[in-house]
């Protein structure tokens, strides 16, 4: 028999997450030049995004010492926690006045906080720069919170607008929150100065801001010590702050989806309280993390040489990044900014018409909004990169520097 009315018939549609389209897209192609620059994702210079060695000793060790798979807790496995909180923070311990969870990537530590300040301050609003990683808005407004934005990236000078975000904060209210990226901001890899930190510190401290730091890419732009910099400042000034952690990047885990909130409250009462509501919020969206990830985290932090050789990968995956970027610098004046941004992503001023059509013409593939992956750039490939996008950016004559020969064969 027949149902009186369909289930799923009154669901609004919705596009395909354009990110994950553009994957599917690059699989698609035939080209054998083609080139990937979409999903952010660490690539060699042979264009591999390998298991890390520190992981795959971990996950052998793993295999024979792990005697139960029983469940762990809401807030998953504390030791991995007080890990990932002696690298954000630089401290041995979780310290006075801080909780951390694991969870399930750094989306889900966004979502648990995100779920808290809704418990919390339901009519908060959270200020997010312009552009950001496309799933901080949704996050946010689906778990309720309204979300306000700030200028931040200026094409123009391909820097932050750091002038034009304070003055568009100059709106936000006591109790607001305030999302930062803590080092390699994604889309545009910009990064805030120290001087400016300081500044947005002051500024969450007096003005009663709750700053909100994503920190996903610690170890990919200047060190696992430098990248930390900012997120210390704020989380050692600013009494109530809350950080969402995320270890796909820099160990290289990103299916396993491994991260921690970390919250700081100003008095323990208040503390507790925000323990025992991430918790029951964790319980409902999840009930208890993925262990696997998070225990090869753990077993790498807490054993010196696997660490020193995760911490020796990391740094040559960085000395690359940095290698690509002066090679895009160099390539022409124009992409000269790269050189001074950091971690896997730069922001081209391309338009999504150009970009249509250096996919349909060279097989280069970049979302939508000129978003680049330094790591999918290699020797080979650099100055294809170069001679697809120049001709469409602002104030370019069409020509690269750096290969003549491939410019003229392309433009003939
Ligand atoms: C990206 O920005 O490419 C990555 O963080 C993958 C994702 O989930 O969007």
């Amino acid at each position: 028999m027949m149902l009186p009315f369909q289930a799923f018939a009154g669901l609004v549609p919705q596009k395909p997450d354009a990110l994950l389209a553009l994957i599917a897209q690059y699989r698609a192609d035939p080209r054998a030049d083609k080139i990937d620059v979409g999903v952010g994702v660490y690539r060699t210079e042979t264009g591999e995004t390998p298991v890390m060695r520190a992981v795959k000793d971990a996950e052998a060790a793993l295999l024979n010492e792990q005697t139960s798979k029983s469940y762990l807790g809401a807030e998953g496995d504390q030791r991995f926690a007080q890990l990932i909180w002696q690298l954000v923070s630089g401290s041995e311990t979780l310290g006075e006045r801080c909780f951390g969870l694991q969870t399930p990537g750094g989306t889900g530590a966004l979502r648990v906080g995100a779920e808290l300040l809704v418990r919390a301050r339901p009519d908060a609003r959270v200020w997010i720069g312009e552009p950001t990683w496309p799933n901080h808005a949704p996050i946010f407004r689906g778990a309720g919170l309204e979300v306000r934005t700030h200028p931040y990236f200026d094409p123009d000078t391909a820097g932050i607008d750091f002038d034009a975000m304070l003055a568009a904060l100059a709106q936000a209210a006591a109790g607001d929150v305030l999302l930062l990226h803590g080092c390699c901001h994604n889309p545009t890899g910009t990064q805030f100065s120290r001087e400016q930190w300081r500044m947005l510190s002051d500024l969450c401290s007096q003005r009663g801001l709750i700053p909100f730091i994503d920190l996903a890419y610690q170890g990919l732009g200047d060190g696992m010590e430098e990248d930390a910099q900012g997120a210390r400042h704020m989380l050692a000034t600013v009494p109530d702050a809350m950080l969402a952690y995320s270890c796909d990047k820099n160990f290289a885990v990103y299916r396993d989806r491994v991260g921690a909130l970390f919250i700081r409250s100003r008095t323990e009462p208040s503390l507790q309280l925000a323990r025992t509501n991430a918790l029951t919020i964790a319980r409902s969206l999840w009930s208890m993390p993925p262990d696997h990830g998070a225990a090869v985290v753990r077993m790498i932090l807490d054993n010196p040489a696997l660490r020193a050789d995760w911490e020796e990968e990391l740094a040559d995956m960085r000395r690359r990044l940095q290698t690509v970027r002066q090679g895009l610098a160099s390539a022409h004046p124009l992409l000269a900014p790269v050189a001074t941004q950091r971690g896997l992503f730069s922001r081209l001023p391309i338009d999504a018409d150009a970009i249509a059509a250096v996919r349909r013409t060279h097989g280069i593939y970049m979302p939508a909004d000129g978003r680049i992956n330094i790591a999918g750039l290699n020797q080979a490939n650099l100055s294809r990169l170069v001679d697809g996008v120049l001709p469409h950016l602002p104030g370019s004559r069409g020509s690269s520097v750096s290969s003549p020969s491939r410019s003229q064969e392309l433009s003939a």
